[in-house]
């Protein structure tokens, strides 16, 4: 049976959905961020702020490289991940994937202030430039959902009527 792999921008709710979808269907569940911090000791922040995103962008292959070898798992992707064709191609060809919307605003006020993603750091314009940028390569999912109206489980219902 193919992964199924969800990606989308910063806040769209991959991780907790990923989660929730996994326990539905009784597969394992992998956060492709959380996977790095295991390969690498680090979190997240801290490869960035030491190392820089060239080294996670490359920590990031390696992991999706050997999750796409899997079978039946559900993948939360990091916002970037799928930018790089070379991890489209191989997430794709081993899975269906989904895409999560929603709008700005929303993504926003769900990461609120306290938030430690190191490309919301920024100003609200590069971080409205780096949302438009991507929808492009979003929008090339298998099917999206909007998760900006939605709880958990309207998502995830949704998701498993569509598979
Ligand atoms: C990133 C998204 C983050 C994480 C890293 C880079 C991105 O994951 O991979 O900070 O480029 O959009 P989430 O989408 O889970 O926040």
């Amino acid at each position: 049976m193919r992964n199924i792999v969800l990606i989308g921008f910063m806040g769209t709710g991959k991780s907790t959905v990923g989660k929730r979808l996994a326990q539905s269907l009784a597969w394992d569940f992998v956060d492709t961020d959380c996977e790095i911090g295991e390969v690498t000791s680090m979190s997240v922040t801290d490869i960035f702020r030491r190392h820089g995103e060239t080294r996670f962008r490359s920590e990031e292959r390696i992991v999706v490289a050997r999750l796409s070898q899997q079978e039946q798992i559900v993948i939360a992707t990091g916002g970037g991940t799928v930018l790089n064709p070379h991890n489209w191609d191989i997430l794709a060809q081993n899975g269906i994937i989904i895409g999560l919307h929603a709008s700005l605003e929303v993504i926003l006020s769900r990461i609120g202030h306290k938030n430690d993603r190191p490309l919301l750091k920024g100003p609200k314009e590069a971080i409205e430039k780096l949302w438009s940028e991507r929808q492009v390569s979003y929008a090339r999912a298998d099917f999206t959902v909007d998760t900006s109206q939605k709880n958990i489980d309207e998502v995830v219902s949704e998701i498993l009527a569509r598979l």
